[in-house]
């Protein structure tokens, strides 16, 4: 039985630049703000960095190319395409985008909740000089609940108001601002006493580290998390595509923005580090950087710390936003053209959901760290994996004609055929398996020792 919107009724992009904005707002988030530059930092700086590009190339861009293509092809929401070209062996995996819609935006959504009340307490009192305490205090327990229940209720009223009048109008309003406001910030942070030092810690490449296969499992897993990938995001997103284009290249430009956004992020963020001589706390987590480190700077700055403070956050947030919009839509698109909820009913009882799994993330950061590995390292590659070995075997033997259209040039689409064919199932096969001991032990922190 047909349910849901049909085609006609379907909603879609008003305008191409408002898909890629949104593509490239689900991309850019909180992941490029917070893990990139600490993973590089930690992991041989310009060294990484080099890593991490050949699979953003390999791996990423022919991911996200599969995903535009399949969403794009069938214009229905993950679960239904899997199903509608692969049959029902491959329903599962759409359940799998589903489980991890909620699980990400869990989480995410309680991160989110940290950084608005951050950006309010910048604009208010200033944050306070004690940022590893106040941290400590904000970070678990009912303050943190509130955040992230006020953070889903932002997330829904986007959603609800639908692809063209909530998703793509957010999109086009807060990126253009986020890429100003990071811009300035970069060229201030430029301007500090320490930003050279700050520069050469974020970046001096250590090509030894290179070695060591920690930096492919940690590449691998901020590349997915970073560009959306591995939970039908994306190809949610595509799926409201109408008209032709090059699919190939529109992925080669959310790449590519996404990029650029960690990499300048990380140029505002190191120079404040070291100008405010605060490297200490940078090594105890990717958060603290953010949540500890930073504000300390700000707060050591008087009134153009409340300034750049302020800014740094509602930077943040509009990037959080705009990629909790994304992890939403696929649950939400899901039930929609599933059981043929409408996107009011849809949007309001699946953002509660979502509200109620955060609860053990708002509680316990240990959690929250633990649902990370979990599913937004872990279960977005193995994602990743299954949707190239259903794009690889399944589609690309008998979808010429949208692959004709949706890649044009020829030489792209050779070089993409052969990717997620045999270069990216086999790549990931290996990150999965040195997965495996490292996940096991988050299952256990989050069902064992934690809370
Ligand atoms: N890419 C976002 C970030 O870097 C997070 C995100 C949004 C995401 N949608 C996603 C991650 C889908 C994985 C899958 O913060």
């Amino acid at each position: 039985m047909a349910t849901g919107a049909t085609p006609s009724t379907r909603d879609s992009w008003a305008t191409h630049a408002g898909f890629l904005l949104a593509a490239v707002g689900s991309a850019v988030g909180l992941g490029n703000m917070w893990r990139f530059s600490y993973i590089a930092s930690q992991g041989g700086g310009a060294a990484f960095i080099i890593a991490y590009l050949v699979l953003v190339a390999v791996i990423g861009i022919p991911l996200m190319t599969s995903e535009f293509i399949v969403g794009r092809m069938t214009q229905v929401s993950p679960a239904k395409a899997l199903r509608e070209l692969g049959g029902t062996a491959w329903s599962p995996l759409g359940w799998l985008f589903v489980f991890c819609g909620f699980g990400i935006l869990s989480y995410y959504s309680v991160i989110a909740g940290w950084t608005m009340r951050y950006a309010i307490v910048a604009i208010g009192t200033g944050i306070p000089a004690e940022t590893g305490e106040y941290f400590g205090e904000v970070s678990q327990g009912t303050d943190a609940l509130i955040g992230h229940l006020v953070f889903i209720a932002l997330t829904v009223f986007v959603v609800v108001g639908g692809v063209k009048h909530g998703i793509e109008r957010a999109a086009v309003i807060l990126m253009p601002v986020l890429f100003l406001l990071l811009i300035g910030l970069a060229v201030w942070a430029f301007t500090l006493p320490g930003s050279r030092e700050g520069y050469s810690n974020y970046l001096d490449p250590s090509f030894g580290e290179l070695f060591n296969r920690r930096i492919l499992t940690d590449a691998a897993g901020q590349a997915f998390f970073s560009l959306s990938l591995g939970m039908g995001a994306l190809m949610t997103y595509a799926s409201y595509i109408r008209d032709k284009r090059d699919l190939g290249r529109e992925a080669t430009i959310v790449a590519t923005c996404d990029f650029g956004v960690a990499f300048l992020a990380g140029l505002v963020v190191f120079p404040i580090i070291f100008s405010f001589g605060l490297t200490d706390q940078v090594g105890e987590s990717s958060v603290g950087a953010l949540f500890i480190s930073l504000p300390a700077g700000f707060s050591s700055m008087g009134v153009a710390g409340k300034i750049v403070g302020t800014t740094f956050f509602i930077m943040l947030l509009f990037a959080a936003l705009t990629s909790s919009i994304s992890l939403l839509e696929v649950v939400v698109a899901a039930f929609i053209d599933g059981l043929g909820w409408t996107r009011k009913k849809a949007t309001i009882t699946l953002g509660a959901v979502a509200a109620a799994l955060g609860i053990p993330s708002a509680y316990s950061t240990n959690f929250l760290g633990a649902a990370d590995a979990v599913i937004g390292n872990f279960l977005l590659i193995v994602g990743g994996l299954l949707t190239s070995i259903f794009v690889g075997y399944v589609i690309l033997p008998k979808a010429d004609a949208e692959l004709a259209q949706g890649l044009e040039s020829p030489l792209f689409r050779k070089g993409w055929a052969i990717m997620v064919r045999y270069v990216v199932p086999l790549i990931l096969a290996v990150v999965c398996f040195f997965l495996i001991a490292p996940t096991w032990a988050a299952i256990q922190t989050m069902f064992g020792a934690g809370g």
